[in-house]
């Protein structure tokens, strides 16, 4: 069995007068239980083929390595200059860049309100770091990107779940929340392709999400990695646009690569100035190789990019829409994104997906349980499958083996 960090660190190095675990920061709490990769590795341990429906990236062959590589070169050509301190809120052309890219979201943001950020999660952890203290209370979605959860965890803030339907945040629930929740100063949202869900936000929900924050002096966090990976329908404006007090936050991790470490947050001058001071006290400044490595990759080849990416995953969602309709069993229903990377899952109440996700290891198909997602890991009959990285027929093969194990589940 595996032993949490602290549980490690403590037993490795103990005497009498030398105990880590009576001097750790009590925000190690957030990582007392085993990680859920070493969880997964079990898994993976169980088959000799599993269709693995667990990464929320993109596609190995849709990374634009040459690409990347000639950039670096590129990049290269600016050192010594570039290689000392400096750049802190990002490299002027990369936000440039992002500036203009924004335009097409409807969104007129200048230069000077990008940071640029090592990936969304660094944005997530800089919006924590300014607006939150310890007792405060951050309202998420039920349930959520595990990532922003376990920030918020190491904050000792408390997370407020709020149910969704189809349409994302319910907004009569969140109405209840911020009434019920004096201490409440962020909403934590990601209303376009949710991960895990998949819904999508409709524009009036958005108006009244601003609404509600603004009646109740909440800041707003908008994460938005997957809105460049719309596959039908009509884009919905970002709720930055509605409002004033909303830090938007995008990465390049869904349409270059994660590996780059590059995002951005965008926000009011006075939230921004907050958010530069709060990183350049953590890390100073994005790599700043990779800055300009990121630059000469996207300039005139993203969007073009982007659009093959589209086109992979719009069929891979097809193909895992169809094989669901094809093989899932009475009583199991699904989301239908339209963009992302995610189909979310709910079978009837009697099967536990924790259960079943050790089941379906060793007939060769490997999920997240829903359970990972919802702040207080109270509900145990969703699966989120992730499409992106999965070849189409590998995804009919592996949604097959899943409805098997179900049916399989139900009989037993
Ligand atoms: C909603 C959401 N936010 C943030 C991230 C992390 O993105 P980044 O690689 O930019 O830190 C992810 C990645 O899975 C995500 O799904």
């Amino acid at each position: 069995m595996a032993t949490s960090l602290i549980d490690a660190a403590t037993t490795a190095h103990d005497t009498p007068i030398f105990s880590l675990a009576a001097r750790v920061a009590s925000r190690n709490a957030a990582f007392a239980g085993d990680s859920i990769w070493t969880e997964l590795l079990k898994q993976f341990a169980q088959h000799d083929d599993p269709v693995y429906f667990g990464d929320g990236a993109p596609a190995k062959e849709m990374m634009p390595v040459e690409r990347l590589r000639e950039a670096s070169v590129k990049a290269w050509q600016d050192a010594p200059a570039c290689l000392g301190y400096g750049e802190q809120a990002g490299f002027s052309l990369l936000r440039d860049l992002i500036a203009e890219r924004l335009i097409a979201r409807g969104m007129r943001a200048a230069p000077e309100q990008i940071l640029v950020t090592s990936g969304s999660t660094q944005g997530i952890d800089l919006a924590a770091r300014v607006f939150l203290e310890e007792g405060d209370a951050v309202i998420v979605e039920n349930p959520t990107f595990l990532g922003a959860l376990e920030i918020f965890q190491t904050y000792g803030v408390r997370i407020v779940p709020v149910d969704l339907d189809d349409s994302g945040m319910r907004m009569d629930a969140l109405e209840a929340a911020l009434r019920d929740e004096p201490r409440a100063k962020m909403i934590y949202t990601i209303p376009t392709f949710q991960n895990p869900t998949g819904s999508t936000l409709p524009l009036d929900r958005r108006v009244r999400m601003v609404e509600l924050a603004r009646a109740h002096n909440v800041v707003i966090v908008e994460d938005d990695p997957y809105c460049e990976l719309q596959y039908d329908g009509e884009p919905v404006p970002p709720i930055w646009t509605l409002g004033d007090d909303v830090i938007y936050l995008g990465t390049f991790s869904k349409t270059i690569a994660p590996g780059i470490r590059t995002g951005w947050s965008v926000a009011r001058p006075e939230i921004h100035r907050l958010l530069l001071a709060n990183r350049e006290v953590m890390d100073i400044s994005n790599d700043r190789i990779t800055m300009r490595t990121v630059y000469h990759t996207a300039v005139d080849f993203l969007d073009g990019h982007v659009a093959g990416a589209r086109d992979v995953y719009r069929s891979r969602r097809d193909a895992m829409l169809s094989a669901l309709a094809t093989y899932m069993p009475e009583g199991v229903s699904w989301t239908r994104p339209g963009g992302g990377f995610f189909v979310w899952i709910t079978v009837p109440s009697s099967i536990n997906t924790a259960r079943l996700s050790e089941q379906s290891a060793t007939r060769g198909v490997i999920f997240f349980p829903g359970h990972w997602f919802y702040p207080n890991q109270d509900r145990f009959n969703t699966i989120r499958l992730s499409y992106s990285t999965v070849p189409e027929d590998r995804i009919v093969e592996g949604v097959r083996r899943l409805a098997e194990t179900i049916r399989q589940y139900a009989a037993d």
